[in-house]
């Protein structure tokens, strides 16, 4: 039996935010895609990952139609607070640099754009296995893939992009690539529990037994963090142990307490700073955690991973409609500019706020210094704005 074929200008390996929301602007721009995905929309909408968007990237869901149920059910968010040293300090976003970030969960940013799709009538296959990509270099490269009924597909496109996450197989096709990497000795343990806001902005805290966040999500769900060994098993923690952990991260003389309440989803989320260069090779472009990933203390990972979606539509869309195929060659650098500020600003944040177990005490009292040059002066603070609130697209 022959599988069917489907020709179609884009074929898009991954439909998480970055596949989806590219899929989109190339609708919008007139170029037609399809999408495919390892894992069912359901299996999607029930990761939990980051909360953060950065203007810009609220302006993009906004603008480009995709939903304006962000501006809605998000929330402006005008600063965060650094805590150290049992103390909090507020760092005013709007004040510094005239600009704020919204929470909205990753999960909602998806099911817009789940939505948008279906409602424009795109092509995107959840639920797909034995996914491979061919003749990359090839001017009609392709997706074989066995779709969710079991039947084989074979997808035949133009241009070919792997937004597959931070597992990325479409990596893989770009020979001679270089890896940078940085591993940390830590991860994080994230729960979600039911209770009110502790805080109306996002608390980092810094203290001698670790980092801790305290997030949110809506006025009866709360997401919080803590620093935690990589090899942490979820069991040894009961709800009583997580909660006078969290407590004792954040307490101090001002006598700060968090709101507790049911525990309903635990996870320990490793993580580690990666970079894949170039990001494009032959007629197949890399987007988002398939080419870089960032520690999650920036709240970048969602963020630039739409900038490059950002990058690439405009990049295709000079390719396909105005046949200017040169625009291939700039991709990786346009897109790196931004992925190696936010590495920086990652790792910064990541380092500054997390306890090490090799850090003497020399570490320790530099990094107090490095959190009181930040918090009292302007200046200081304002790069730590500017670089939350995100650089403007350029
Ligand atoms: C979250 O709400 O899940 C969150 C917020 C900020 C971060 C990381 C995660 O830096």
């Amino acid at each position: 039996m022959t599988r069917p074929v489907t020709r179609t200008q884009v074929g898009i390996v991954g439909a998480g935010p970055a596949g989806l929301m590219l899929a989109h602007l190339l609708h919008r721009a007139g170029v037609d895609s399809v999408a495919v995905d390892s894992r069912s929309r359901t299996e999607i909408e029930q990761t939990h990952r980051a909360g953060i968007l950065e203007r810009d990237s609220v302006r993009l869901l906004v603008d480009s139609g995709v939903s304006d149920r962000v501006l809605r059910e998000g929330y402006q968010h005008e600063g965060i607070a650094l805590r150290f040293n049992g103390v909090s300090h507020r760092i005013d976003f709007e004040k510094l640099v005239g600009s704020s970030v919204w929470l909205y969960p990753q999960t909602d940013v998806f099911m817009d754009l789940a939505d948008a799709r279906a409602r424009d009538g795109g092509d995107v296959r959840f639920g797909v296995t034995d996914t491979r990509v061919v003749d990359t270099t090839g001017d009609r490269p392709g997706i074989l893939c066995t779709d969710a009924d079991g039947l084989e597909q074979e997808i035949r496109c133009d241009i070919l992009v792997g937004a597959d996450g931070s597992r990325s197989m479409t990596r893989h096709e770009i020979p001679d690539r270089r890896q940078y990497y940085r591993e940390y000795p830590f991860a994080w343990f994230g729960i979600l529990c039911e209770a009110p806001p502790s805080a109306p902005e996002l608390i980092y805290t810094r203290s001698e037994r670790g980092f801790a966040l305290i997030s949110q999500r809506t006025d009866a769900i709360q997401r919080m963090y803590f620093q935690c060994p990589p090899d942490e098993q979820v069991e040894d923690w009961s709800s009583d142990r997580i909660w006078e952990e969290l407590q004792s991260r954040v307490a101090g003389e001002d006598g700060f307490q968090l709101k507790e309440g049911r525990i309903l989803e635990k996870s320990v989320l490793p993580f580690r700073s990666f970079v894949c260069e170039p990001m494009r090779y032959g007629n197949l472009l890399l987007a988002g955690d398939a080419a870089h990933t960032v520690p999650p203390t920036g709240a970048k990972g969602l963020n630039l991973a739409l900038a490059d979606v950002r990058v690439l539509a405009e990049v295709l869309q000079q390719v396909i409609v105005e046949g200017r195929r040169e625009a291939l060659d700039d991709y990786t650098s346009r897109a790196l500019n931004r992925v190696w500020k936010a590495q920086h600003f990652s790792y910064w944040m990541t380092t500054m706020l997390h306890a090490s177990d090799d850090a003497g005490e020399f570490d320790v009292r530099r990094q107090l210094g490095e959190l009181e040059t930040l918090t009292g002066s302007e200046h200081g603070a304002a790069y730590l704005a500017e670089a939350y609130t995100g650089w403007p697209h350029g």
